[in-house]
């Protein structure tokens, strides 16, 4: 299930978003683990507003950037990524096209709003202060750290 629109903050979200906002706060890095179908998935996705943010990131023309982007998008600080099942080398190219992209729509939706020329920051991660990556029980020692 991708639709965060029935998601229930539960206590294990609440205590799980707290851990993300110390993570932000405290610069750490977490680890979370828990039983297959308690929700990490679906509460990373929620706690990024990943159901939206994927959404805008993924245009395939570039007239269609921004066009469904609204103020929400200047409040998106995380990033959400799947560790890929095969080949973690692609991981890093991955996590910056992601960033590139929400950048991308973030300048192009501003320049909408104001009528400027965007401005556009690449491989930034300017304005993440957050990276989730589910699945890191895929990942080998070396490409986890
Ligand atoms: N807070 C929630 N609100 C609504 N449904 C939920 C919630 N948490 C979990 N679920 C339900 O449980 C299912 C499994 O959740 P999820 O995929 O996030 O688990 P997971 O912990 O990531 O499991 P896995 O370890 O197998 O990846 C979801 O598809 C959803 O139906
Ligand atoms: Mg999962």
């Amino acid at each position: 299930m991708n639709n965060t629109s029935t998601f229930i903050e539960t206590k294990e979200y609440k205590r799980f978003a707290e851990f993300c906002d110390a993570c932000i706060k405290y610069r750490y890095m977490g680890v979370c683990y828990g039983l297959p179908g308690v929700g990490k998935t679906l509460s990373s996705r929620y706690y990024a507003n990943w159901d939206y943010l994927e959404k805008q990131i993924s245009y395939r023309h570039s007239e269609s950037i921004g066009v469904h982007a609204d103020e929400k998008i200047f409040d998106c600080h995380t990033l959400f990524y799947t560790a890929p099942a095969v080949s973690a080398s692609r991981m890093t190219n991955e996590i910056g096209l992601i960033d590139s992209k929400l950048n991308m729509v973030k300048a192009v939706y501003q320049s909408m709003v104001t009528e400027e020329e965007p401005q556009f920051t690449v491989n930034s991660f300017e304005g993440i202060n957050l990276l989730i990556i589910d699945e890191i029980d895929r990942l080998k020692l070396q490409s986890l750290e």
